[in-house]
């Protein structure tokens, strides 16, 4: 699959967007003023797949505090001043687009946009069992006793996980990493 599939996201595919997630986090309903605000905020960190007939995957990030992860549904006001990793805030494919490699091509497109952006680590929360696409992906997952309560508007399943973009940040803020 080529990545030039993947586009910027603008505000007219904002429809499609939250009809893609509906049907691929149907247990994690989110506004669309919260899509909205990623997307104004930092446009550069939200994309789109399209395809034969519309959007089948999106892709939203920006830039921010690193162990911190902002609770579901919930608008961020503005982004901070000093961020400390690119937070992957939702990578959603509808079914028919897994399994050819467009995931993996956005999480390559991502870490280019945050080393674009100064930006030293990803982060995000893995769902739905999806740990294993972000381990081969170079994420690993982070413990740390702060995290527990920012994870609790999840599920007991999710895990917060980092991947460093330089070799000289290889250990974690407020935690460690597993091998
Ligand atoms: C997770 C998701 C983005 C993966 O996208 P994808 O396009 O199917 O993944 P790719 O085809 O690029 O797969 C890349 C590699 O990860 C592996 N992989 C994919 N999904 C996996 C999973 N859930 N667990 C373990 N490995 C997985 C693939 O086998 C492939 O391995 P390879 O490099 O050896 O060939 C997609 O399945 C999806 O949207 N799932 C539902 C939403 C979701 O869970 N999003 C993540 C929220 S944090």
């Amino acid at each position: 699959m080529s990545d030039t599939l993947w586009r910027p996201m603008t505000a007219t595919d904002l429809p499609a967007v939250l009809a893609v997630a509906a049907v691929v986090h149907p247990g994690y309903p989110e506004d669309e003023a919260v899509f909205a605000e990623r997307l104004r905020l930092f446009p550069l960190g939200c994309l789109v797949l399209d395809g034969p007939v519309g959007p089948i995957g999106y892709v939203v990030a920006h830039p921010w505090r690193r162990a911190a992860p902002p609770a579901l549904n919930r608008l961020l006001g503005a982004l901070p001043s000093q961020a400390g990793c690119f937070y992957i805030h939702d990578l959603a494919l509808l079914p028919q687009a897994r399994g050819s490699g467009a995931g993996g091509i956005a999480a390559a497109r991502l870490a280019e946009i945050a080393a674009d952006a100064g930006l030293s680590c990803l982060a995000l929360v893995a769902i739905d069992g999806s740990s294993g696409f972000w381990r081969r992906q170079g994420f690993r997952e982070v413990h740390a006793p702060a995290l527990a309560e920012k994870l609790a508007s999840y599920d007991d399943a999710a895990r917060y996980m980092e991947r460093a973009l330089r070799p000289e940040h290889e250990t974690t803020a407020e935690g460690r990493t597993t091998p």
